[in-house]
């Protein structure tokens, strides 16, 4: 055998141990269910700017960007030398920082409309922890989510998904939420008609994955707007993952409208575990312990100098030149891919730096996703297993050019299989 020959089978063998022990120790290989895919992929073991390198010495094109939280990709030079200032100097502490409270000023003066903010440690925990907010400034219960749109992992946030992650879910989650289809304009009159007295809140996506990945209709969120202040219940907009396709996010510069409770998360971390609860003082100060029946919130980590350092340092590099690069180059993305799929029963959507694969056809069938997603791997393309597509600001065109010719041809090679 020669010795490349050598070298690849024991480089494969090293890939079916891993595998081995992952399955051993984590349930189905993973430590989220929602990054599963079977069987496994080799494990990354580093990144830079748009490159993953995988234990199997091969480098992927990485559009999957933890999930479409790191926007600059990896190893983004001014946040690595944040967050290694930051931990040299004491990675996290039992009081209030400075630097919490200088991300905070900059965050909440970025966003425009808002005044305060609660960071936590997810998005799931964030958007928990809304609800709460919502249903202690109102004194009421239910929550009205769409569906299918996915908010995180909280109880209360999985009805919106549908049965197929409701296992284990309390079923109070089902009696505290109302779930209405996703843009239907009816039912979400219906619902406010009927129990408006009793709704605290309106969680809305405003670009569900789940639903398409297009942005929601323009009069479909008016309507939200305008129920929810007539009915006295709180507007609470996710965007955890939209608000990269902005500078103050979705809600302000693309749907011209104000919430009363909004969700961030993702990029805002610099790649470190975050999510944060923004509005204005008027609703955010339930949360001050200092009021008589204040809205609880902990977290030891929440607020984190690493997170806040790395976040600082992400978001600072994404303004709004930076933004608009971002987006034409996506625009670019869909608009050499959309005629190289459409032939093939497969379409991109999307709006800004995101995009999403669909399917319009019975061919390929079921089980489609995987099957891309895994003809994909093997053209060294790493998308979500949803086939989300999440450009970060190192790609250039030379690269959307040369992703575009392997992904279309994986899609070849599944539908023509
Ligand atoms: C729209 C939306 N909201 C909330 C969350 C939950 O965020 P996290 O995974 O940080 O808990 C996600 C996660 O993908 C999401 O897509």
């Amino acid at each position: 055998m020669s010795e490349v020959a050598t070298h690849v089978s024991a480089l494969e063998r090293s890939d079916e141990e891993w595998n081995s022990r992952a399955l051993a120790v984590l349930p189905g290989g993973v430590s989220r269910s929602l990054a599963a895919v079977f069987p496994l992929i080799p494990r990354i073991i580093s990144g830079s700017g748009f490159m993953v390198t995988v234990e199997t010495g091969r480098s992927w094109i990485d559009f999957n960007n933890n999930f479409t939280s790191l926007i600059h990709g990896h190893a983004h030079q001014p946040t690595v030398d944040a967050a290694v200032q930051a931990i040299r100097t004491g990675a996290c502490f039992g009081a209030t920082t400075q630097i919490e409270i200088e991300y905070s000023e900059y965050l909440v003066s970025r966003i425009g409309w808002t005044e305060q903010i609660r960071f936590s440690n997810s998005g799931t925990e964030a958007v928990m922890v809304a609800m709460r907010l919502a249903r202690g400034v109102t004194g009421r219960n239910l929550i009205v989510l769409q569906s299918p749109a996915y908010h995180g992992g909280a109880d209360a946030a999985l009805p919106s998904v549908g049965e197929s992650l409701m296992n284990g879910v309390a079923h109070s989650a089902r009696l505290e939420t109302v779930t209405i289809p996703v843009g239907n304009k009816e039912a979400l009159q219906y619902i406010m008609d009927s129990r408006g007295s009793e709704i605290a809140g309106i969680v809305l996506d405003l670009m569900p994955e789940r639903a398409g990945g297009n942005p929601l209709d323009r009069s479909y969120v008016d309507l939200a707007r305008q129920l929810t202040t007539q009915h006295g219940a709180k507007l609470i907009v996710d965007e955890v993952v939209s608000f990269r396709q902005f500078v103050r996010g979705m809600a302000v510069d693309y749907f011209h409208i104000e919430p009363d409770i909004m969700v961030i998360g993702k990029i805002i971390g610099g790649g470190f575990a975050v999510g944060a609860v923004v509005g204005r003082t008027e609703i955010m100060s339930a949360f001050d312990p200092r009021e008589e029946k204040p809205v609880f919130h902990g977290g030891t980590f929440s607020g984190n100098p690493v997170t806040m350092a790395a976040g600082g340092a992400t978001m600072r590099y994404f303004e709004q030149s930076d933004i608009s690069r971002l987006n034409d180059l996506s625009d670019e993305f869909r608009s050499l891919l959309r005629p190289r799929l459409q032939p093939l029963g497969v379409d991109i959507l999307g709006t800004g730096s995101l995009s999403k694969m669909v399917n319009l056809s019975p061919k390929p069938g079921a089980g489609w996703q995987r099957d891309i997603f895994r003809a994909l791997i093997d053209r060294e393309i790493l998308t979500t297993p949803s086939l989300r597509f999440a450009l970060s600001t190192p790609m250039d065109i030379g690269i959307i050019i040369e992703s575009v010719d392997r992904i279309a041809d994986g899609v070849r090679a599944v539908v023509n299989n």
